[in-house]
């Protein structure tokens, strides 16, 4: 598989129902980097257990996250994609890497200070390391991109500290990572505060519009969406609701914002909404058709996730077994 394209790496945690944010501003953008890039896709599972899970959930979710990579047009013949735990080399590098990481770089960490506030009753050790893990899975694939959102941008920092810590002493054993931005990932802010991303960990469900919401969901959450006093369908950092729905109708139907503006021109907001909803339907619903076709191939999957997981688990291992050599841990003898 391995040929002169570049490499790019990037995952998410199997936590929380992915809303249209999650979509609109990664997992779809993702699918465009398929052909150009050599892609690993990781279902990011040993991140989640830094908060609780229960366990018969976690599976199922976990396992329902990498059918939606696939659902989503994510190639599992011509990328990787696969469980992170699955890939043993990724909580041993996150061990070797923990030793040449420093307390006070973990502790600047703002979504450490975040998740800790959040949590505050598990503030555990790996919530404090959960930097590290997130190096060791991209500095195992020699990734050269990262496909991240802004909040993940301090974590590839340490990242490629924490690689050129370990270069300077043991020679190019990792390739220096670099934040990979895209075109123009729509950033998706909460229908019902705007000044908010959409998450999926929002304890106001009207504020997210989530992946597998009904298409009567659908509408009743934009019709409720946050807007403002006056009635001009206009993108303007003064009305921030009306942007936030413009946006999402540009991500799904591919106009520009100006296109789009133009088609609502002397349109109520009412009718406005109603043309966002169609348009996330029109986005949404073939995707759910496709994830519920997908979840019942279970062999199908099966021998995806058992092909992927080779394949990671070669290239993870290369990588370690280097390090392990560099660092003058005696080889296991054959
Ligand atoms: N921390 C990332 C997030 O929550 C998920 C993640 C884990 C990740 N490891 C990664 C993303 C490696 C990119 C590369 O979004």
């Amino acid at each position: 598989m391995m040929n002169d394209k570049k490499i790019l790496y990037s995952g998410m945690q199997a936590t929380g129902n992915l809303t249209l944010g999650n979509y609109l501003g990664a997992l779809k953008n993702w699918v465009s980097l398929n052909e150009e890039y050599e892609c690993f896709w990781g279902v990011m599972d040993l991140h989640s257990l830094t908060v609780r899970q229960v366990p018969a959930e976690f599976r199922k979710r976990a396992r329902n996250l990498l059918v939606l990579y696939i659902a989503a047009g994510l190639d599992p013949k011509k990328n990787c994609i696969y469980f992170q735990s699955h890939v043993s080399a990724h909580a041993e590098l996150s061990w070797l890497l923990s030793c040449f990481t420093y307390m006070g770089e973990l502790n600047r960490m703002t979504q450490f200070k975040d998740k800790a506030a959040k949590h505050a009753d598990n503030i555990n050790a790996g919530l404090f390391t959960y930097p590290v893990l997130m190096a060791a899975d991209i500095l195992l694939y020699q990734a050269d991109y990262v496909p991240i959102g802004k909040d993940q941008k301090q974590h590839l920092e340490i990242t490629r500290d924490i690689a050129e810590r370990f270069n300077s002493i043991y020679g190019d054993v990792f390739k220096i990572p670099e934040p990979y931005f895209g075109k123009s990932g729509a950033k998706i802010m909460s229908l019902q505060d705007p000044s908010k991303k959409m998450s999926k960990s929002d304890e106001n469900v009207n504020g997210s519009i989530y992946l597998m919401d009904d298409p009567d969901t659908i509408v009743r959450k934009c019709k409720r969406a946050v807007t403002d006093s006056d009635s001009e369908v206009r993108y303007s950092e003064d009305k921030p609701g009306v942007s936030n729905l413009l946006e999402i109708y540009s991500a799904c139907t591919g106009k520009s914002i100006a296109e789009s503006e133009k088609e609502f021109a002397g349109v109520g907001y009412g009718d406005f909404k109603m043309g966002v909803a169609e348009a996330v339907i029109s986005v949404l619903k073939p995707l759910q058709d496709e994830y519920e076709r997908l979840l019942k191939e279970k062999e199908y999957i099966d021998s995806l996730i058992k092909e992927n997981d080779e394949k990671a688990s070669y290239f993870a291992n290369k990588t370690l077994r280097k390090v392990k050599k560099k660092l003058g841990l005696t080889e296991m003898p054959r």
